[in-house]
């Protein structure tokens, strides 16, 4: 069996019509702006509020490593705050930042659950601080009824995490609109660089349902792509670590938009809620679980578990065809070490199983089967 990390694309998304229903949030929201990926919003965010040296940003010390690349490249200021072992901030080491003086909070949503938004929201007033909410994890996600994404001055989200998309970013402006991000020209990314990627979600797609096949349609795949390769295709990677300047103006791509467009928003946030439930219920005695709680309106991106060496665990996984990722090893060289032991512990434990909308039940009782006689408790 073949359980892949992401979501794959079937070939008849391309003659849906686009969704009779009213788009959620944030695709229904006032003020969009589509990159090709979500650190170029962040950069151009940043840029656009031109922080001083003394307005800093406080940025959680467990993060993926990207977000905080795109940061500086804008040339703001960084304070990390403490993130503890239940994925949220520590609250009193968080409002002593506030109290000596930053101008942004910078929050993320792990996995798509949501940070304790009431208590940042109500620090944000109180030290009159923009909030900005990375939903790089939590596309459709909610809080107490409320999006994700729409509590704060500003948001992103990277919509190909959550999506069978090539690429997409995406930057809200939910109250104060900068005009810097306005007048933005930003170019879309050629269709060969979509098409390669495009093809590569078909297949994994396609091994899902047949391995035998999709394995051979996948190396056959990768000889085009180093004909591509050899002819100068330009392709710019998603998922990867780092921050490339000469690429922060390229936009989302055409075909991207048409497929977001008509996403079945309901039925992704149902699948891949209750696979996370079956699994947890599969798992429940057999794996040390870090998220128990599935609140109303979660969509959850992974399933997260704790397994005493990640690579080891992830590399057996993998050896029985599942796309189990080890989240996070490492961040920014400010934030790691003594001063962060919660976030060093989430960096050395957290451990990823799959569960968005094209894994089956079957597939996740497979997960779960394999979990089990694996015996990765923490
Ligand atoms: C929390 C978070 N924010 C931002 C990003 C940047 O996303 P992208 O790969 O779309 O640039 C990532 C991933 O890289 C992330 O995990």
């Amino acid at each position: 069996m073949y359980v892949p990390t992401w979501q794959g694309l079937t070939p008849t998304v391309f003659f849906q019509s686009g969704s009779m229903t009213a788009r959620p949030f944030p695709l229904s929201a006032a003020h969009c702006t589509y990159f090709y990926r979500a650190r170029n919003a962040i950069y151009h965010l940043f840029r656009a509020l031109s922080l001083k040296p003394d307005q800093p940003v406080l940025v959680p010390a467990f993060h993926h490593g990207n977000e905080v690349r795109a940061i500086r490249a804008a040339g703001a200021s960084i304070r990390f705050y403490p993130i503890l072992r239940n994925l949220e901030p520590d609250l009193e080491a968080l409002t002593k930042l506030c109290r000596a003086g930053a101008r942004v909070l910078f929050v993320i949503h792990y996995l798509g659950f949501p940070q304790p938004m009431k208590e940042l929201t109500a620090l944000c007033r109180q030290y009159d601080m923009l909030l900005i909410e990375d939903c790089a994890l939590a596309l459709f996600s909610e809080a107490d009824g409320q999006p994700l994404g729409s509590f704060a001055d500003y948001s992103v989200y990277c919509l190909y995490k959550t999506l069978p998309v090539p690429n997409g970013g995406l930057l809200v402006q939910n109250h104060q609109v900068l005009t810097e991000l306005s007048n933005l020209e930003l170019t879309p990314c050629g269709f060969l660089a979509t098409a390669g990627p495009g093809l590569q979600l078909m297949l994994e797609r396609l091994r899902s349902r047949s391995n035998g096949l999709g394995e051979t349609l996948s190396a056959l795949k990768r000889s085009v792509g180093r004909v591509g390769s050899a002819l100068g295709v330009e392709r710019i990677p998603v998922g990867d670590i780092g921050f490339d300047l000469s690429r922060v103006n390229t936009s989302m791509s055409p075909w991207c938009h048409r497929l977001v467009q008509s996403c079945d928003v309901a039925g992704i946030r149902e699948r891949r809620r209750s696979n996370f439930l079956r699994l947890r219920r599969a798992l429940a005695h057999h794996a040390t679980l870090l998220c128990t709680e599935l609140e109303a309106g979660v969509c959850p991106l992974f399933f997260p578990i704790l397994v005493p060496n990640k690579r080891a665990a992830a590399e057996a996984l993998w050896q029985c065809g599942i796309g189990a990722v080890e989240f996070w090893n490492e961040g920014d060289s400010e934030a790691t070490g003594e001063a962060f032991p919660d976030t060093q512990f989430l960096r050395d434990h957290v451990l990823e199983l799959p569960i968005h909308q094209d894994v089956t039940a079957e597939q996740v009782d497979y997960m779960a089967d394999q979990v089990r006689s694996l015996k990765l408790h923490l």
